[in-house]
């Protein structure tokens, strides 16, 4: 098992899927002007990876040597940051339902997960990070001095997914969409290996009843209470 690292300026962001990690990660990050690590991105260019390979999600060692020989650049562009796997631009590709879906599966295999653990602590560094993942405060970087850890009911997220995608014109139902982030919730939280869970240390904020400014003013507090 890797070393863990100890560092200052570092606040993580867990959480289940669809719960506005994101959009709070960026806020705190133009706040402070940190960079993002964004945990799950690595594992949907492993998971796209794996499916252009043709791996099945059974096949865990293959999965392993993927993640290992993971083959990824991540360029600034216009509307944020590019992803490029063995040199493809896959920024769209991997926010795809079924590379989410994918990945999901991908995230349960140990030997993944081991593989992605040095690369996203590589990523932390004295000028500040701003983590969002599932295990960021419990296993990644378990020494954070601030660990948020967001929620919601499926029910809301779904809404919030539902909204979001219909925004960009993307058709789905409702029901689909509350059934697909229940299983990505089982399989996160039942999981052997780093299962979501907040860690001790974590500030809990339920979101259900919250806006979106309500959620930024209370991370920001915390923000600015631990690091000004
Ligand atoms: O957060 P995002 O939806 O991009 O993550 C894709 C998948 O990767 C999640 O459904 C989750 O199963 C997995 N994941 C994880 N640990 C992380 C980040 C993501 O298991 N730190």
């Amino acid at each position: 098992m890797s070393q863990t690292i100890s560092i200052d300026k570092l606040i993580t962001v867990d959480g289940p899927s669809g719960v506005g990690k994101g959009t709070i990660c960026l806020l705190l990050s133009h706040q402070l002007n940190w960079p993002i690590l964004d945990s799950g991105a690595l594992y949907r260019l492993t998971a796209c990876a794996a499916m252009s390979d043709g791996t099945q999600e059974n096949d865990h060692e293959t999965l392993e040597r993927t993640a290992i020989e993971l083959d990824v650049r991540f360029e600034s562009g216009d509307n944020g940051l590019r992803y490029f796997l063995r040199n493809e631009d896959v920024s769209e590709k991997i926010r795809e339902e079924a590379t989410g879906n994918m990945a999901s599966k991908v995230a349960t295999v140990e030997g993944v997960r081991a593989a992605l653990l040095d690369k996203q602590r590589s990523l932390a560094t004295d000028t500040g990070l701003i983590a969002d993942g599932r295990d960021m405060g419990t296993v990644v970087f378990p020494d954070a001095p601030l660990k948020i850890y967001l929620t919601a009911s499926a029910e809301e997220r779904a809404e919030r997914r539902f909204k979001q995608l219909k925004d960009k014109g993307i058709d789905v139902n409702i029901r689909d969409l509350v059934a697909d982030l229940t299983a990505r919730d089982e399989r996160d939280t039942n999981r052997k290996v780093a299962p979501l869970k907040p860690a001790e240390d974590a500030v809990v904020i339920d979101t259900t009843e919250l806006s979106v400014a309500e959620v930024e003013a209370q991370v920001l507090e915390l923000a600015q209470q631990r690091f000004s």
